[in-house]
This record gives structure tokens, C-alpha cells and sequence, in this order.
């Protein structure tokens, strides 16, 4: 059997368990090929890490290119177009994890996939729930509210708090920061980026899909709540998210969420949505 050939881009928390689940528990399916970093000392740190040598480490994001077959884009928002339009011009297989970068060009992506006989996938991250709103987005949905519940203190430099003129420090109950469309929750939090922008996309879209930020003091994990309302029924999902202990800001179940995604790719049995 042909084994998958895998690049990733971005070495960080979840770059670098992503890499070393490929390397530990997908050798039969799959081989990592390319890694690459803007900062190319976590490329050259993880590949020496799960390889024992540097040489996984390339110096330019089109060398990674032209060794894999699939792409996982793990860096930032800002780059995560760029990354996928390149890849799917090259007619590669991409997995997005910065999803807010490309969720306002999603037509173009599909488009460029399409042109280019390339798949693009986006894991749930880290809430539950997508594979139901997908199943009764192909009835009708009336409804999707998404109300994430944080700490204050991670509101911690966000301007949008900062300029509403909320002190952190004093919120003793639960606060609503934020409530409006997913649209503008986007620009406003961009934090909460990923977790709106996949449930807008698998949903009915930024302009319609609602969302509510709440500051809360009696929480230590960050806490998503949707709720659907749909002619297939009302469906209600809490997640309270552990988070992830190389980096703070991103939640454990986004990193399982895409090996659970990659797993799907390299299994013959898909269950789920
Ligand atoms: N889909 C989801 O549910 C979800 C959940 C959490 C995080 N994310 C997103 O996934 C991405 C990675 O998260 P993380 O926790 O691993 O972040 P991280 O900060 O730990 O690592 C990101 C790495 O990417 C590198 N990088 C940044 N820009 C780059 C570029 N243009 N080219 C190559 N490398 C670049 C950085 O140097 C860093 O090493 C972030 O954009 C984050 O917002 C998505």
C-alpha cells in the first residue's frame, strides 16, 4: 500500500502532536515527509524529535509542497489563504486548522479544490455538535447560537473589551460581552475565531449562525454551548474544553479533533457525519 504523504506547516502545539501521532500511530498509512515553520528552529527542534534528525525541516514553504500529498496547515490566520491556495493550485489535499483566515473566501476554496482535483477538510475543533447541524442543515435550520463562556482573564488585550471600557478585574457574575452575528464576533474576538467561523461554515453561514461571549469568574475551562433549532428537531451541545499545556489558547480537543479527522482520511470505515 501507498503510504500518504504528509507535510505540515506551523510547528507548534498542534503541529508538533499532530507530527508525532502520524510518525507513532499512522506508520502503516502514512509517512511525514515536510516540516515547515516561519521560524525554522521548531522545525528543525520537531523533526529531530520525532525523526531524530533535522532533515524533515525544509527552508520554504514550496519544498514542502512538491513532497506531500496532503497538506496540514497548523500556523496562523494570517497565512492560512496563502497556504491553501498554493497547496490546492498544486492540486494538494489540504487540512485547515486556522479556519477564520479562509472562512470569508470559502467559495473560492471549494472552487480551486474542485479545479484542481484536491480536497480540502476542516476538523470540528474544539466543540461538539457539527456533525449533527451538518444532518439537518440538508433539511431546514431556523436557528444556531453559539454562547461561549471564558474566564475573564482571558479577555485579557482583546480590544474590542478594552475599547467597550470593561474592567475584567471587577466582573463578579457572569457578563455578557459580546452578542450579535458570528460576522462581526470574528473581527471583534478573534480568539473565538475558529470555533464561529467552522460552526458558520458547516452551518448556515457567518451572517446568520448567532453568538454570545460571556465572561464568567466560576470558570476555568473555556465552555461552547450551541444550540440548533431545525425542522429534524432542537439540538443542544456543551463543551468545556481542557486546554492545551503547550499552548493556553488552544483547547486539547481541537489537536484530537484532527487526528480524529486524519484518521477518518487513512481508514476505510468512516462513521459520522
Ligand atoms: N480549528 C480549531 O478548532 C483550532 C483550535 C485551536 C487553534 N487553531 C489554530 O491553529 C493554528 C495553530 O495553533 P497552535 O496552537 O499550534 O499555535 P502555535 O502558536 O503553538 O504554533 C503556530 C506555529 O506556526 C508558525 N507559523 C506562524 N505563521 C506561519 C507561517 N506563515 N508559515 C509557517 N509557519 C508559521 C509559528 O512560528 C508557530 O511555530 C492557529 O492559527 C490557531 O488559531 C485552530
Amino acid at each position: 500500500m501507498n503510504k500518504l504523504k504528509i507535510g505540515i506547516v506551523g510547528c507548534g502545539a498542534i503541529g508538533s502532536s499532530l507530527a508525532k501521532v502520524i510518525v507513532k500511530d499512522f506508520s502503516g498509512e502514512a509517512k511525514l515527509c515536510a516540516l515547515y515553520d516561519l521560524d525554522n528552529e521548531q522545525a528543525v527542534g520537531l523533526s529531530r524529535e520525532v525523526f531524530g534528525r533535522p532533515t524533515l525541516a525544509v527552508p520554504g514553504f514550496n519544498q514542502l509542497i512538491r513532497k506531500s500529498e496532503l497538506i496540514i496547515e497548523a500556523a496562523s490566520a494570517k497565512a492560512s489563504w496563502e497556504i491553501a491556495k498554493l497547496a490546492l493550485s498544486h492540486g494538494k489535499d489540504i487540512m485547515i486548522m486556522s479556519v477564520g483566515g479562509v472562512s470569508s473566501r470559502f467559495k473560492q476554496l471549494t472552487v480551486l479544490a474542485k479545479n484542481n482535483g484536491a480536497k480540502v477538510y476542516i476538523p470540528s475543533g474544539a466543540i461538539a455538535g457539527i456533525d449533527a447541524l451538518k444532518a439537518a442543515n440538508i433539511g431546514k435550520i431556523k436557528k444556531v447560537i453559539l454562547t461561549t463562556i471564558k474566564n475573564p482573564l482571558s479577555f485579557k488585550g482583546v480590544e474590542y473589551v478594552e475599547k467597550a471600557g470593561i474592567n475584567l478585574g471587577k466582573i463578579k457574575d457572569a457578563t455578557v460581552l459580546f452578542s450579535g452575528r458570528a460576522a462581526d464576533a470574528v473581527k471583534c474576538f478573534p480568539q473565538n475565531i475558529n470555533v464561529a467561523a467552522t460552526l458558520s461554515l458547516a452551518g448556515i453561514g457567518e451572517g446568520k449562525t448567532q453568538v454570545r461571549i460571556i465572561a464568567s469568574p466560576k470558570v476555568t475551562r473555556n465552555i461552547h454551548e450551541i444550540a440548533i433549532e431545525s425542522d429534524a428537531g432542537d439540538i443542544f451541545t456543551r463543551t468545556e474544553n481542557i486546554l492545551h499545556p503547550d499552548n493556553p489558547k488552544t483547547s486539547y480537543l481541537a489537536v484530537l479533533s484532527a487526528v480524529a479527522m486524519l484518521k477518518q482520511i487513512l481508514e476505510p470505515v468512516k462513521i459520522g457525519t
